[in-house]
């Protein structure tokens, strides 16, 4: 038996979770290979060149590098585990397993008599049996499999990765037990162990859950806005009924997840009416955000309106901005001619120019805040004559802004004769 701390692991995908996971292994002991198919990205990490947000990561990183448990390839490397965190995007509102695929049969090529094979992505029920298994089976060798879907949020990857508990899916019970002990290095948190496709549709539960009680948000917000009253004051004050615990509303949701997962969930179930509606709701918000900015530029007769935005990342003081409603509502003002300045604090890569808040704000008639990063609910307004600021996400208060400046948040803009 090979001594545990002398195994060697390939991570393939060195993104948001298979960097972390990758250093978490490497400060355990293992001889751990990070591997990737963006050349750049490996050049930077081999030359300790990354910058990160994430809590206590790049420490992590140069210490797991320090001790030569880390290195870095864009070529496949023999190992006795392998662990594939790559991308799982959807196209047409089904899983696209483009990159699974492309990193099985990477794995593939050195799979050896007994080597374990670890899938981190977040894949469609039935991925590991019916697609995973059979490229591998190819092979025609012993080898263990098992799904260890990751369940950490961007802000504190590191933290949860190591805290939350964990639920690894495997073919049999050695996978299970091989897989388990490898978790065990570094997750404090409980581990469950279950089957392969119970893992996979566990994980797509979770962000179904999450999208589904969102878009109850979402329909509240919509529908106070109707009555005219704040919802997060009303969501707040449900909130006290002991067995309620509704969500907040906001602009749509964002994240590599949330807007994703459910789809893998839903795709090809005609029962999943549930699911598809709670999609639909949310991406309706970014629609449904500009139509109001609209109106309260049509009642201020503004033809070419110059408007802020106020964060692009799909949530709080992270620098990930995928899938952003934020990119929806821009494209939007941008059909309509607007003239947009867009900030983000954390952002660092966005497919439009940024700018600091305060050239933003500068010559802006008004502003819409998309991101609740914290930046924003301390920052002072007061010298931007802004005629409204629209806060999607009910951070702001008068105080901070110009007496010029209405403030509007959901249900403050249609029913004024209310108030
Ligand atoms: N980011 C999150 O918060 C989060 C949370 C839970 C689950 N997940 C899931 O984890 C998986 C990975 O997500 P991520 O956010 O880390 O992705 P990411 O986009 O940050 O990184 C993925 C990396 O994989 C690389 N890659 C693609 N194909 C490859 C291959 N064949 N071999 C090696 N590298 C390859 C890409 O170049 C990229 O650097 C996805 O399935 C995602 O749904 C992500």
């Amino acid at each position: 038996l090979i001594k545990e701390t002398a195994l060697k692991i390939s991570v393939l995908g060195m993104g948001y979770m298979g960097l972390p996971t990758a250093c978490l292994l490497a400060n355990a002991g293992y001889k751990v290979v990070g591997i990737d198919i963006d050349k750049k990205k490996i050049e930077a990490l081999q030359k300790k060149k990354f910058e990160t947000t994430e809590p206590g990561l790049k420490e992590l990183f140069l210490k797991a590098v320090k001790s030569k448990n880390l290195s870095f390839s864009n070529q496949i490397q023999p190992a006795d585990v392998f662990l594939i965190a790559v991308p799982t995007p959807a196209k047409n509102n089904q899983i696209d397993l483009k990159y699974v695929e492309l990193a099985t049969k990477m794995v593939s090529e050195v799979l050896q008599e007994g080597n374990l094979v670890i899938l981190e992505s977040t894949v469609s029920p039935n991925t590991c049996t019916q697609f995973l298994k059979k490229i591998l089976d190819k092979k025609q060798i012993k080898y263990f499999l098992a799904h260890c879907p990751e369940r950490a949020i961007p802000g504190r990857t590191l933290y949860e990765i190591i805290n939350n508990d964990r639920i690894i899916g495997a073919l049999d019970d050695q996978s299970r037990k091989m897989t388990k002990e490898i978790y065990q290095s570094f997750v404090k948190g409980k581990i469950y162990l279950t089957d392969l496709t119970t893992a996979e549709t566990v994980k797509l539960l979770e962000n179904s859950f999450r999208d589904i009680n969102i878009a109850f948000a979402n329909e509240i917000a919509k529908i106070s806005q109707k009555i005219g009253i704040n919802p997060w004051e009303a969501i707040k004050l449900a909130n006290l009924h002991p067995r309620v615990n509704i969500l907040n509303p906001g602009p749509g949701v964002g994240g590599h997840c949330i807007p994703v997962d459910p789809w893998f969930l839903a795709q090809n179930h005609p029962e999943a009416k549930f699911i598809k509606l709670a999609r639909e709701i949310n991406d309706s918000m970014p629609d449904y955000i500009v139509k109001i900015l609209e109106q309260e530029f049509q009642q201020r007769k503004i033809k070419k309106p110059k408007i802020a935005v106020l964060g692009v990342a799909y949530k709080a003081n992270v620098d990930d901005s995928r899938e952003t409603p934020a990119t929806k509502i821009i494209d939007k003002m941008k059909k309509r001619n607007w003239q947009i300045k867009i900030t983000d604090p954390f952002v660092k890569k966005y497919q439009y120019p940024l700018v600091t808040l305060g050239k933003a704000l500068k010559n802006s008639e008004a502003a819409v805040l998309i991101t609740d990063h914290s930046v924003y609910r301390n920052f002072n307004f007061q010298k931007y004559p802004l005629k409204f600021i629209f806060d999607t996400r009910n951070i702001l208060t008068k105080e901070n802004l110009s007496p010029k400046t209405k403030l509007l948040t959901f249900g403050d803009s249609l029913n004024e004769d209310l108030k």
